[in-house]
C-alpha cells in the first residue's frame, strides 16, 4: 500500500459510504459499455467483445444482474470454432473502424474452423468462461434460468477446453501452447520479447496503429516492434489457411505459458463441478486437471529459481523472466506448499511490492528490478486487477490471508483514489490507458460482493 501520495485511509463508516458510491460507478460503467447483447471492455479503444474479458465482465455482473450475465457469455460463445475454439474477439455486427486488426484482416473465413455468420479472430484467450459460468450458477436469484443456463453452456465449454487438449497439445503433454502474445492477454509482457526477436520480419504490411489514435499516450501501449511481429504472425496464419497443424510445425512464436495452463486449471476445477450440478460424467475433466497439474510441476517449475516460466517450444527452453503469470499457479491451486511458500516470498518482496513496503501498491506484474520494467507501459510493469483479483483468491488458497487481504486493498484503492483505469502505476498510482475500463469495474464489484457475503 502506498501511503506517500497524498491520499491516507479512511475511516471505516467513510469507507462504506465511498464503496456504495464506486460500487454505483462501476455498474454504470459497464451500463454504459453494454452493447445491447455484449460489452465492450472500453469506449474508444476496444469496441469488439473480448474473450477474457468477457468472462470477468460477466462474474461482475453476476453481482447484481443475472440476466446479463447469462447474456455476455452466450453472446461470446455465439464465435465458437468448429473445433471448439473461443476466438480472443467477436466483432461487433455494425462494422465499426475504430479497431485494428478488424475482421476483414483476420479474414478467418479461409479456415473450415471458423464459425458462419459471425466475424472473429484467429487466436484464443486464457480460458476464464467455465469459472465465469459456475459463479453466475451460484449468485443466481431464478434458479431454473440458471440451471437451463448451466445445461446450454456445458457442451460449448466442455468443446473450448477439448479444443486445449487436442488442437493445442498435439504432443499431449498436458499443456496447452498459444501461438500469438494477443492470446496470452498479456500482449507485451517482457517475457515475448526474446521470442518475439527471432521472427525475421521481411516486407511487413502497411497498418495503421488505430489505437493510439484513442487518446491513450504512445508511452502506455506497445511499440510498433511489437506491432509488427503481431501483424507478422497474422500475415503467416493467413499463408496457412490457419491449419494448425501447419502451425505447430512452422509458427516461430509457440510458447507453453503458466497463467493459460493455469486458468485452464482452475477452469477444469469449475467445469467439473458444473458437470456434477447436470449430473454429467466429471471422469475426463479431472483427468485433464490432474494431467495439467502435474505437467506445469514438472516443465514450468523453475528449480533453481523456485518460480514458474513460460516454456519456449521453438528454442526448446524456459524464458527466465519474472512476471506475475509466474504467480497464477496458485489460483488453480497447483503449487504444493513448500513451492506456495517460495512464491509468496519472492510474492512479497520489494521486486513486487511487499504488504508493508509504503512506496508501492501490489501486484506490477513485472519485477520492478527486471532490466525492462516500465511502470506506465502496459504488460510491461503496471498493475493489472485481474492479475491482482486472480492472485488474491490464489493467496487466500494456500492460507496467506494478510497478503490477500493487503491485495484486495489495493485494489480497492487503486480504484477509489485514481478511477476504475485500464492499468495502474504500481509507484505512482496514478491509471493508464483507458478510463471506464469494464473488467476493473466488474471485478471491483465482485471483490467488494464477496466482502458482503463473508
Ligand atoms: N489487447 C489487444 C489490443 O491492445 C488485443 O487483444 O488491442
Amino acid at each position: 500500500m502506498n501511503y506517500l501520495d497524498g491520499f491516507t485511509r479512511i475511516n471505516e463508516g467513510k469507507m462504506e459510504d465511498a464503496l456504495k458510491g464506486l460500487m454505483k460507478k462501476a455498474k454504470s460503467i459497464l451500463e454504459n459499455n453494454w452493447m445491447d447483447g455484449y460489452t465492450r471492455p472500453s469506449a474508444l479503444l476496444y469496441p469488439h467483445q473480448w474473450s477474457w474479458d468477457s468472462g470477468f465482465i460477466a462474474i461482475g455482473y453476476s453481482t447484481f444482474d443475472q440476466q446479463k450475465a447469462q447474456t455476455e457469455l452466450r453472446s461470446l460463445f455465439r464465435g465458437q470454432w468448429k473445433n471448439g475454439m473461443i476466438p480472443h474477439i467477436v466483432y461487433a455486427q455494425n462494422p465499426s473502424d475504430a479497431y485494428f486488426p478488424d475482421a476483414e484482416f483476420w479474414n478467418t473465413t479461409i479456415s473450415e474452423e471458423a464459425p458462419s455468420g459471425v466475424q472473429t479472430s484467429g487466436i484464443t484467450q486464457p480460458p476464464v468462461h467455465a469459472i465465469a459460468a459456475l459463479t453466475i450458477y451460484k449468485r443466481a436469484i431464478d434458479p431454473t434460468s440458471a440451471f437451463g443456463f448451466l445445461k446450454d453452456m456445458y457442451p460449448k465449454l466442455l468443446a473450448s477446453h477439448k479444443f486445449f487438449y487436442t488442437v493445442r497439445d498435439p504432443l499431449g503433454e498436458g499443456l496447452a501452447y498459444i501461438r500469438h502474445p494477443w492470446a496470452s492477454g498479456l500482449d507485451n509482457s517482457p517475457t515475448w520479447d526474446e521470442p518475439l526477436q527471432r521472427i525475421e520480419l521481411g516486407d511487413t504490411p502497411q497498418f495503421d496503429r488505430k489505437d493510439l489514435k484513442s487518446g491513450v499516450p504512445r508511452e502506455q501501449r506497445p511499440q510498433d516492434w511489437d506491432y509488427n511481429r503481431y501483424i507478422y504472425l497474422v500475415e503467416l496464419f493467413k499463408e496457412r489457411d490457419y491449419d494448425e497443424a501447419e502451425l505447430f510445425k512452422t509458427c516461430p512464436f509457440l510458447l507453453q505459458d503458466p497463467l493459460v495452463n493455469s486458468i485452464l486449471v482452475r477452469a477444469n476445477q469449475d467445469l467439473a463441478q458444473i458437470a456434477e450440478v447436470l449430473g454429467e460424467d466429471q471422469t475426463q475433466i479431472k483427468g485433464w486437471e490432474k494431467k495439467t497439474k502435474k505437467a506445469i510441476n514438472k516443465k514450468l517449475w523453475h528449480k533453481g529459481h523456485g518460480f514458474y516460466d513460460a516454456y519456449d517450444l521453438r528454442a526448446e527452453e524456459m524464458i527466465e523472466v519474472d512476471t506475475a503469470s509466474g504467480f497464477i499457479p496458485l489460483y488453480g491451486g497447483i503449487p504444493s506448499q513448500a513451492q506456495a511458500r517460495k512464491l509468496y516470498k519472492y510474492m512479497d518482496s520489494s521486486s513486487f511490492c511487499s504488504m508493508h513496503e509504503k512506496k508501492c501498491f501490489s501486484i506490477p506484474n513485472y519485477n520492478r528490478e527486471g532490466e525492462h520494467f516500465d511502470p506506465e507501459n502496459y504488460w510491461r510493469g503496471p498493475i493489472w486487477i485481474n492479475m491482482n483479483w486472480m492472485l488474491m483468491q490464489g493467496l487466500r488458497r494456500y492460507g496467506y490471508v494478510d497478503k490477500a487481504e493487503s491485495v484486495k486493498t489495493d485494489i480497492i484503492e487503486l480504484v477509489r483514489r485514481y478511477g476504475f483505469h485500464e492499468y495502474y502505476d504500481p509507484i505512482k498510482g496514478r491509471g493508464y490507458g483507458s478510463t471506464d475500463f469494464s473488467w476493473t469495474a466488474a471485478l471491483f464489484l465482485d471483490t467488494v460482493f464477496d466482502d458482503e457475503a463473508v
